[in-house]
């Protein structure tokens, strides 16, 4: 018979921890007790076995053998009652070995952006975690979604990856941006030249999004007449990011007016095709919202989009959309940490930026491009 998870026992866990000194293996077998992660055949009890230790500078590396029967999703789950019981920063992993690492400092609660970090072409720092710093590469999946509750950091990361993109290939870049908070974010880089549009409401959003899937036709038609399939096996070196901030202000279930309402409907079925289809075309969705709801994230906006990114979620239903995980309910409420997920879950810190530091270093390229234009 399998007992694991019976939730009062999984509460209790960590805190029927005695406050005598103990090792963190030590620890960990406690847990694996006091929560009854065990299988049990007859009278006996057979709890994860010790494989092996691995000690490193930063962090050291249990394994441990599953007796049959203990399902291995569970210990994303209990994740939180391991690293209560330890006080420490925990990943786990299941391998055919059950790897609990146990790090041993803590994130850090901020990191400012510095230029430092910038790598190079579509490839964007994104946040840090234990082993060092995290890249996305747009060229690899040219789409993200990105969720969490308001005020915990969508809007400073999506201008992270709007400054590094921008820094890094001012000849290449070309953003259109769906700035439904009124434009209040985005509009003061209006002057940049890269920036082709910035919209601001539902008709502004409906123009632009008009535009694109002109555009989008007119791209298929050129791929096709030159036999490519897909743009980053092309010479061509141009990539247009579709940077949508409050992507919820296009669901139409929010409008109450009926004509107003077909504009949303066309403008989420537009963000669909670009999902769908625009990444071979060189187009780059990054679609954020704070509700993420069936009817403020489109089927297929969220089924062609690999890459998640959430910050502290309401629920778990609504971690469940963003990442198709739970989770991202459970994260510290630190502003700028969040989940990054692309095939598996890893818990990051956003670097911290302000228009201040993008400002001044982004009319430095603005200067520069246009000294050599006139050269
Ligand atoms: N990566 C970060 N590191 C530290 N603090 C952050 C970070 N991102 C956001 N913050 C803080 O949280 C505030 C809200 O962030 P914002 O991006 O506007 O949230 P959202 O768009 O999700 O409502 C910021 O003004 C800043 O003080
Ligand atoms: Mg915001």
């Amino acid at each position: 018979m399998l007992e694991w998870f019976a939730p009062p026992l999984l509460i209790a866990a960590a805190a029927m921890l005695p406050k005598r000194k103990m090792s963190d293996g030590k620890k960990i077998e406690e847990i694996f007790k006091n929560a009854r992660i065990c299988v049990k055949d007859g009278e006996t009890y057979s709890y994860p076995k010790l494989y092996k230790t691995i000690k490193q500078e930063h962090k050291t590396t249990f394994l441990y053998t599953l007796p049959l029967g203990i399902p291995s999703e569970i210990f994303n789950k209990i994740k939180p009652v391991f690293e209560d019981g330890l006080n420490k920063d925990i990943e786990i992993e299941y391998e055919g070995l059950l790897k609990i690492n146990v790090y041993n400092q803590k994130l850090p609660q901020k990191w400012t952006f510095d230029n430092n970090i910038l790598a190079h072409k579509w490839e964007v720092p994104i946040g840090k975690n234990h082993e060092g710093t995290l890249y996305h590469d747009f060229d690899k999946y040219p789409h993200m979604l990105v969720g969490g509750v308001t005020r915990f950091g969508k809007t400073v990361f999506i201008k992270e990856i709007f400054y590094s993109l921008a820094i890094t290939n001012p000849d290449d870049v070309e953003f259109y941006i769906l700035d439904l908070k009124g434009g209040m974010e985005f509009s003061k880089y209006e002057g940049l030249p890269n920036v082709k549009s910035i919209a601001c409401d539902l008709f502004e959003s409906t123009k632009t999004l008009a535009y694109i899937l002109e555009d989008i036709k007119k791209r298929q038609k050129h791929m096709k007449n030159n036999g490519f399939t897909n743009i980053v096996d092309t010479p061509i070196k141009k990539r247009t990011f579709v940077i949508v901030d409050e992507g919820a202000e296009l669901s139409p279930d929010i409008i109450a007016d009926k004509d107003l309402k077909k504009y949303a409907r066309f403008c989420q079925g537009a963000l669909s095709e670009i999902a769908r289809i625009g990444g071979g075309l060189g187009y780059r969705l990054t679609f954020c919202t704070q509700y993420p709801t069936r009817e403020a994230v489109p089927m297929q906006v969220k089924m062609n989009i690999v890459a998640r990114l959430s910050f502290i979620a309401a629920s778990q239903i609504a971690s469940r959309v963003i990442l198709d995980d739970n989770g991202a309910e459970e994260l510290p409420s630190i502003p700028g940490r969040a989940i990054y997920k692309i095939e598996k879950n890893r818990v990051i810190q956003v670097p911290y930026i302000n228009d201040e530091f993008m400002l001044k270093n982004l009319s430095e390229v603005i200067t520069q491009k246009q000294k050599n234009i006139k050269q």
